[in-house]
């Protein structure tokens, strides 16, 4: 258990630990809602539907992005994991270049998973 974990658990964290915990929830939500949008965009059949799901998964990346640069300030230990190690060999070497990895790439599909 970490000790942001821990903290939580007992109910009391700090209030950067508290605003940490908020910023991952929330990057959570942003991930399962891009998701949603994307399903939902492969679903649509209407040009008008199709565009402004396209343009809301859009923006659900920009917030995905907002909400990353956010955890690399408030936490840096993920910082140090997002900026070296296993997240810049993930980059380049594992991608799955026979997928179309376009405007609609999920993280699954950056990592060659079935989808
Ligand atoms: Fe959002």
């Amino acid at each position: 258990m970490t000790a942001l974990a821990g903290a939580l658990e007992a109910g009391q964290p700090s209030r950067a630990e508290n605003d940490l915990a908020i910023v991952r929830q929330t990057l959570v939500r942003e991930l399962l809602t891009l998701n949603q949008y994307e399903e939902s965009l492969d679903a649509a059949s209407a040009p008008a539907v199709k565009a402004l799901l396209a343009h809301l998964l859009f923006e659900e990346k920009e917030h995905v992005a907002e909400l990353v640069e956010l955890l690399k300030k408030l936490d840096p230990d993920q910082l140090h994991h997002l900026e070296t190690g296993h997240a810049a060999g993930i980059s380049g070497a594992q991608t799955n270049p026979q997928r179309d990895v376009g405007a609609r790439a999920t993280v699954g599909s950056l990592l060659g998973l079935p989808q």
